[in-house]
């Protein structure tokens, strides 16, 4: 993570919708004759950045929490009295598909405008069958009508919903609609590639979690863990077990949490975006993690709740500032790692012959300048599959 290439006066040949080659500019003009050029030489050409954690599908803000948090009234206790994420269920209950489609739309062109070219999306503010499947379906309209690439997670264990909580047995019955009634259709009509779960102390427990990722495998979908996230209940070592993808948030991780994600193949997803927004003084380990030979990646968490930031950049700067990464170290948590934890680490994140031509170009020198200018918009442009992303119709000569 910390030996980030850079390679100066280079030129990167876009082939169809892949990276064809990357060398010295006179060489590419011989091999590639006629191809139309776009002059970066003011910016720097980095692989498109990969938000693989967002909760983009959501219908009002939540600003009156934060004033809540800001006089003392906790993220937990504003949920046990009914407002955080079940305030957004009400909200996004009641609005229809097509707005929710014009409300993702506009946001995630805001993450766009960033430098971020692929984006994993949440469901979750639905918890109702039929509420959980508008929100995947807004996410596969927006994925085939947008040019970001976007990767969508069924997350129908995000909360248990209010109307299931009044006995034991009727928290299981929703379980149950999880596992039974949502998840085969969602995989039949391949509406998520991953099914992911809030395990949280007050929210669901690892027996429960352990059901609902069981049941992900046995449908032929991947998974991700909302783990350790604001207390340590074993939900690491339930994710390395379990070969999740991903395991993400982990500012509660325990030693033995760091020590299975290091005997697995599982990134570790931070997101200090969230512990800024919160307040919180905790940090996710980064540097343990590393050291233990973790893949770190860094994500955005874009949501109304907990962080309603759509700057990937900005998230490299907590990276440094707060996690102590190296800004190589934060830029491959955004691109090579980002793609990891996706699944996509074949496919996106490098500048490398073969890869989808997935770019992003920054107004700056060094590539050390993305974490350093906070909160800064110096994205020029971005290609996904090789055509201009943003903005959308990009002329740069
Ligand atoms: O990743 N932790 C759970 N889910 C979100 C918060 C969602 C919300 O508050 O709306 C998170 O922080
Ligand atoms: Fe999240």
């Amino acid at each position: 993570m910390n030996e980030c290439e850079v390679l100066r006066d280079t030129a990167v040949a876009v082939v169809g919708d892949r990276i064809g080659a990357v060398g010295e500019l006179a060489s590419l003009r011989e091999q590639f004759r006629d191809s139309a050029e776009i002059d970066c030489a003011r910016g720097v050409l980095t692989p498109g950045l990969v938000d693989s954690h967002t909760h983009a599908v959501f219908g009002r803000a939540r600003y009156d929490e934060q004033e809540m948090r800001a006089a003392g009234i906790g993220y937990m206790e504003i949920a046990a009295r009914g407002g955080g994420i079940h305030s957004s269920v009400r909200d996004l209950r009641s609005r229809s598909e097509e707005e929710l489609v014009s409300l993702a739309r506009v946001r995630l062109e805001r993450l766009a405008s960033y430098g971020t070219t692929t984006v994993e999306v949440k469901s979750g503010y639905g918890l109702s069958v039929a509420d959980e499947l508008k929100t995947l379906r807004v996410i596969a309209r927006l994925a085939h009508e947008l040019p970001m690439r976007i990767v969508a997670t069924f997350l129908g264990a995000h909360e248990i919903p209010l109307e299931f909580r009044e006995s034991a047995k009727l928290r299981q019955s929703y379980v149950e609609a999880i596992v039974s009634e949502m998840m085969p259709r969602i995989a039949s009509e391949h509406l998520a590639s991953f099914v992911d779960v809030f395990c949280e102390t007050g929210v669901y427990t690892i027996s429960e979690t352990r059901q609902i990722l069981e049941a992900a495998r046995q449908n032929g979908l991947q998974l991700k863990l909302h783990a350790d996230e604001l207390t340590s209940c074993g939900g690491a070592e339930l994710a390395a077990e379990m070969r999740a993808t991903s395991a993400d948030h982990l500012a509660a991780v325990s030693d033995s949490g760091i020590k299975a994600l290091a005997g697995s193949n599982t990134v570790a997803t931070l997101l200090p975006g969230t512990m800024l927004f919160l307040g919180k003084e905790s940090r996710a380990p980064a540097r343990k993690l590393i050291e233990a030979g973790v893949p770190v990646a860094l994500a955005t968490d874009f949501n109304p709740g907990t962080s309603p930031t759509p700057n990937l950049p900005l998230i490299l700067t907590l990276g440094v500032s707060q996690l102590r990464l190296s800004a190589s170290e934060a830029m491959i948590a955004a691109t090579v790692n980002g793609a990891a934890a996706l699944g996509l680490a074949d496919a996106v994140g490098q500048l490398r012959p073969g890869f989808s031509a997935d770019l992003a170009l920054f107004d700056m020198q060094d590539f050390r300048e993305l974490p350093y200018w906070y909160g800064d918009r110096r994205c020029l442009g971005t290609w996904v599959r090789g055509k201009s992303c943003y903005p959308r119709h990009l002329q740069l000569s």
